[in-house]
């Protein structure tokens, strides 16, 4: 007889990822495009691989110590002053991490208590509850509305703070709505963690792609803000790295300590090699990032023009990041049918907006991260399908 699996509570609890069942629907089709992908279709720039290959050769094989070289906290450092508006101290208060997720889930772990409610944006990145949940803390979900661009409504955080909240998590550029938070609107949920004495886990895993000269703000920049924030960065999405695994937290000193001594338990650190060629994108030449930019403009471009042709599909333009959240509502049908719909009926893998949380209903993410040429011919394959619907 086969032995009774015993594994722990905590593995029963997570949520179930949504973009992962899609993903495994799709395996029975072919002849599929894929708009599910939430990574760059683009290489990594050749001059970050070359700095890789040479510290490989030189000899940078080794544990490092749990926060990173220090050259790779000096780069971060330069990097924060230069772009985020943030003077933080590399042999302190900076530490890497593998990706966003391996700084998500150890500011989670170090901040989250059990029963602690953490507040999430809903439509939002779905592992954010995830971690939230592994770390013991409750989820408490703040909606953004397609009425309001999608943009954080100060009063909708308030209202759902209680004295169990702990935390407010922020994520802009947003996956999946793409919208990009003004430094006035990041100044109200400032002032709430402030009033409440609450921590902002701010998520700017995007804060490169942006369009149409909207700039990014780090809330960590605002004043009294850096004491109470973890800044969460990675080289995923402006670098194409996802594969690397690198990216970096920016905390208070006494937070980072903390978090440190859990990457030790779990990671010890990111790869030392990782870390070179993170150290080769923050210094070297930009203009790798300004071509993939571009192309993600375009294909924005593109993609809402024909969105906003098809039948019962309405297309806000983002703001950042490289995802559409196009309304169907006025299709009739649910999120989940919509996506099985085109899947079934035009061959294209979306993602049903539900997978970000129930305000994601009557909606679907589209990732642009592909090529035009694929994109073309996946707006004309669900610009058919979608007219089906009405005859
Ligand atoms: C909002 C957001 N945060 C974090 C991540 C994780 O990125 P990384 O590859 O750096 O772990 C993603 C990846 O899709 C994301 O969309």
């Amino acid at each position: 007889m086969a032995k009774k699996l015993k594994l722990s509570r905590r593995t029963k609890e997570i949520p179930k990822s949504g973009i992962r069942k899609m993903f495994d629907l799709a395996q029975k089709y072919e002849g599929l495009v894929n708009l599910s992908v939430g990574e760059p279709d683009f290489d990594t720039p050749p001059h970050i691989v070359e700095a890789a290959l040479k510290a490989m050769r030189e000899g940078y094989t080794h544990y490092t110590v749990n926060a990173g070289f220090l050259e790779f906290r000096k780069a971060v450092s330069e990097k924060l002053r230069r772009e985020n508006r943030i003077e933080a101290d590399p042999e302190g208060e900076i530490m890497a991490t593998a990706g966003a997720m391996g700084g998500l889930s150890l500011a989670m772990l170090t901040l989250i208590d059990p029963d602690d409610e953490v507040l999430i944006p809903n439509p939002g990145f779905p592992n954010y509850t995830a971690q939230v949940v592994l770390a013991g803390g409750k989820p408490v979900y703040y909606p953004l509305k397609e009425e309001n661009n999608f943009h954080v409504e100060a009063d909708d955080i308030a209202k759902r703070t209680t004295p169990k909240t702990k935390a407010i998590i922020i994520n802009s550029p947003s996956n999946p709505t793409g919208a990009v938070l003004r430094e006035k609107e990041l100044k109200n949920i400032a002032d709430i963690a402030l009033e409440h004495d609450l921590y902002v886990i701010s998520d700017e895993a995007y804060e490169n792609i942006l369009y149409d000269g909207v700039n990014h703000t780090s809330i960590a920049s605002l004043p009294e803000m850096k004491e109470r924030t973890v800044s969460i960065f990675t080289f995923s999405k402006t670098y194409a790295m996802t594969g690397w695994r690198i990216g970096f937290v920016v905390a208070p000193e006494e937070i980072i300590e903390v978090m440190l001594e859990l990457q030790e338990h779990i990671l010890v650190h990111p790869s030392s090699i990782s870390q070179m060629a993170a150290i080769a994108a923050l210094r070297g030449p930009k203009e790798h990032v300004q071509k993939m930019l571009k192309e993600y403009a375009e294909r924005r471009e593109i993609i809402t023009k024909e969105l906003n042709t098809m039948l019962g599909v309405t297309c806000i333009k983002p703001e950042g990041a490289f995802y559409v959240f196009p309304s169907i509502k006025k299709t009739g049908m649910s999120s989940e049918k919509m996506a099985m719909y085109l899947l079934e009926k035009a061959k294209v893998i979306t993602v049903p907006g539900t997978a970000f949380g129930d305000y994601g209903e009557g909606y679907i993410r589209i990732s642009y991260a592909t090529s035009k040429e694929k994109i073309r011919e996946a707006m004309n394959r669900m610009q058919v399908a979608l007219e089906k619907l009405n005859n």
